[in-house]
């Protein structure tokens, strides 16, 4: 079987990490990170430079996984945009309908990671296509089995109609793990879902769109939306369904949390890169598990990302028939 092709489509940017032990949400007596006073000259003991944007980290979960991954968006001649591309070719990811003139810019974020894992972020959004993908190759989206758009910057909601809308009129199939702005309006985004193939959102953001206290609550409602359904709770777990089997699982590992930028990513995406594999759910879930367990280890979005044939291991895991 030839590899199945995913196509990423949205913003990507350059991650600059600066990590201090004075980042201590807890500490009294240390400079607190929340409340930098102005004129502060404060010292920082590491950097670490990386690219993340949602869509780029999908695409090298994909890759390493062993998909033909492309990725669509538009960019600049800027550093930024220059790292991010060298990065997904060095990834073997297909950047080939990436669409690169001086009008747009990658975008930029600074990202103060606290001493638990969490993270500040200072956000310069870049400038790229608006709501109606200006530029981008719609035909690459008929050329691909899967679509997995997110972060559509402000493109926001209609663009990710147009993506959607095309993806159905030509039988590529969607993932959806919405970002900010497309998660801006709950009830429009509500709309978009029946053309959907599998809706991956965490707890919070599931409860925007079904009703629900539980993760098994919000999975059954969600599938009157659509068919696979994965809701994800952070270290508490996860719960999930394609209609025919309910798969509810813990923490693949209770690992140091150093950076969490990328878990949603890493998790979405590993569960992609095994179902379009044929693997199974429970399967699925595993990988997507243990790959977003990976990617909180490191700093940056993609450095923990698992490499193809890695060994996995058992999680606390219960499958049952759907009632
Ligand atoms: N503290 C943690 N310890 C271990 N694993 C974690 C932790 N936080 C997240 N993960 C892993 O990452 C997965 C996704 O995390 P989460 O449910 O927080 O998604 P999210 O809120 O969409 O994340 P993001 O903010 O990146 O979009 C979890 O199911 C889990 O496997
Ligand atoms: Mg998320």
């Amino acid at each position: 079987m030839a590899a199945p092709k995913i196509l990423a489509i949205g913003k990507t940017v350059q991650d600059v990490f600066l990590t201090s032990d004075e980042f201590d949400p807890h500490q009294e007596g240390k400079v607190m990170y929340t409340h930098l006073p102005l004129g502060l000259k404060m010292e920082v003991e590491h950097v670490t430079f990386g690219t993340g944007g949602n869509a780029g980290n999908v695409a090298v979960t994909l890759a390493r996984q062993g998909v033909h991954a492309s990725y669509m968006w538009t960019l600049g001649l800027d550093p930024a945009s220059e790292t991010i591309l060298r990065e997904l070719d060095h990834e073997g990811v297909d950047t080939s309908h990436v669409v690169q003139t001086n009008k747009y810019q990658a975008g930029y974020s600074t990202i103060l990671i606290a001493t638990n894992g969490e993270r500040t972020i200072l956000n310069h959004r870049g400038v790229s296509t608006g709501p109606r993908g200006t530029d981008l190759d719609f035909k690459a989206i008929a050329e691909a089995d899967w679509v997995y758009p997110t972060s559509l910057a402000n493109g926001g909601l209609d663009l990710l109609r147009k993506v959607i809308d095309y993806a159905e009129k030509n039988d590529t199939k969607v993932m959806l793990n919405p970002a900010g702005p497309e998660l801006a309006e709950p009830e429009k985004l509500k709309t978009l879902l029946e053309s959907v193939d599998i809706l991956c959102v965490n707890k919070e953001e599931m409860q925007k769109l079904v009703h629900g206290e539980t993760l098994e609550e919000l999975v059954h409602h969600a599938l009157n939306l659509v068919p696979v359904v994965i809701v994800s709770d952070g270290p508490n777990g996860v719960c999930a369904s394609d209609g025919k089997t309910m798969v509810k699982a813990g923490m693949y590992e209770d690992v140091k949390v150093v950076d969490r930028t990328g878990a949603g990513d890493a998790f979405a995406s590993g569960f992609l890169s095994q179902w379009v594999q044929g693997k199974s759910l429970k399967d699925s879930i595993v990988f997507a598990s243990a790959n977003s367990t990976s990617v909180v280890r490191y700093i940056g979005a993609k450095a923990g990302i698992l490499h193809k044939n890695v060994k996995l291991h058992d999680m606390p895991l219960h499958e049952q028939p759907l009632k």
